[in-house]
């Protein structure tokens, strides 16, 4: 954390597709709100590999090396063939262990249920993510899923400290250790052990399946969810869902020395250039950067005028059922921290 009164760099990567459309977004408004910061942009992605041979050049992970913390847009990954993923190269090469996507309403906003407030922790750099794959034979492949007990243990530990420092009552490991005895085995024990040190907060387990199931039902229930990196992705989407869509869930890469914040959602294809993403994703994780590096009060300024604008819903972009563009949603926003 920087130092009181010390402007902080941020490596901003505005990203694929409506990349760059949520990042200025969420640029201007996190600048309008007085944040004691500067912003240090990089390319990365598609959009660079004629220039760069690569969509992650080195030097973007330099600056977020040096710089520490960074907001990042979208980067697409082609389906089936090309490059490994720019998202999980970054996650691994920095060693961002930790995926933190806090899901929660937003006042104002019709979604299938009012009252869900919960955290999905994901493990960033092992599962089937490893991308250790083998064509064995014609028609036959393999793909392998690395657990370890070390990746395990520290992020179960991460979503125990997590649910300390937020007051949390409840984390709940996700596994399917019935079928997948010995990895999702490893992952379950280790959980079980950790939770042992933990003796306030409360500790359950569910199959992957069945939680899917009681999500959407009942996703009152859960609180804190610790998963594996594969089940973690899915069930975060799943979770976006519940709220009222991709548009409106942040999220935090988290490592022991670096931290990159960005939204769940992807590249957006469909409506890119279009101005009409939805900036709130990524608006959000621009808050939760903002705490991690210690500035609360501005967070809560932009936070609070979000909620002002999606409780009166006069503007808001198509995914929720308004007509608003991203920066009509940007002025409202701005128009509410005067
Ligand atoms: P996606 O999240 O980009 O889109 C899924 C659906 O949600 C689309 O209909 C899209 O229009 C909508 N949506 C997403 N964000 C929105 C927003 N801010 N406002 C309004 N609507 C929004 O998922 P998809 O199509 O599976 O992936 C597209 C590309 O993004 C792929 O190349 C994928 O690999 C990449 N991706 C990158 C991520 C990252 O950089 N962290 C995360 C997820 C996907």
């Amino acid at each position: 954390m920087p130092k009181k009164n010390t402007i902080q760099r941020v490596t901003l990567i505005p990203g694929d597709g409506i990349g760059p459309e949520v990042s200025t977004a969420a640029v201007k408004v996190i600048d309008a709100a007085g944040a004691n910061l500067e912003w240090e942009e990089v390319e990365a992605g598609v959009g660079v590999v004629q220039k760069y041979g690569k969509p992650l050049p080195d030097h973007v992970i330099e600056t977020i090396k040096k710089n520490k913390v960074a907001l990042k847009g979208p980067l697409t990954t082609i389906v089936g063939k090309g490059f490994a993923s720019v998202n999980v190269e970054l996650r691994k090469t920095l060693d961002l262990y930790a995926n933190l996507r806090p899901v929660r309403n937003l006042p104002g906003i019709a979604s299938r249920f009012g009252d869900v407030d919960l955290v999905v922790v994901r493990e960033n750099t092992e599962d089937l993510y490893a991308g250790i794959e083998h064509r064995i034979a014609p028609g036959v492949t393999q793909s392998l899923k690395i657990i370890t007990g070390k990746a395990s243990k520290r992020i179960v530990e991460f979503a125990f400290d997590y649910a300390v420092k937020h007051r949390r009552k409840k984390v709940t490991a996700v596994h399917k250790a019935n079928i997948m005895k010995i990895s999702d085995g490893l992952f379950l024990e280790t959980a079980k052990k950790v939770a042992n040190a933990y003796p306030k907060i409360k500790y359950q387990e569910v199959i992957v399946d069945n939680l899917c199931m009681q999500l959407v039902m009942r996703p009152q229930q859960y609180d804190v969810l610790v998963l594996t990196n594969l089940y973690g992705d899915i069930v975060s989407d799943l979770c976006a869902g519940l709220v009222g869509g991709l548009g409106l869930v942040p999220g935090a890469n988290i490592g022991d020395k670096y931290a990159v914040f960005e939204a769940v959602h992807g590249s957006a294809p469909d409506i890119a250039g279009k101005g009409i993403a939805n900036p709130l994703a990524i608006l959000l994780s621009g808050i939760l950067m903002l705490e991690h590096i210690g500035q609360m009060r501005t967070a809560q300024r932009i936070r609070q005028a979000i909620h002002q604008v999606t409780q009166q819903g006069k503007v808001l972009t198509p995914d929720l059922g308004g007509k608003a563009k991203t920066m009509d949603m940007v002025e409202a926003i701005i128009a509410e921290m005067k």
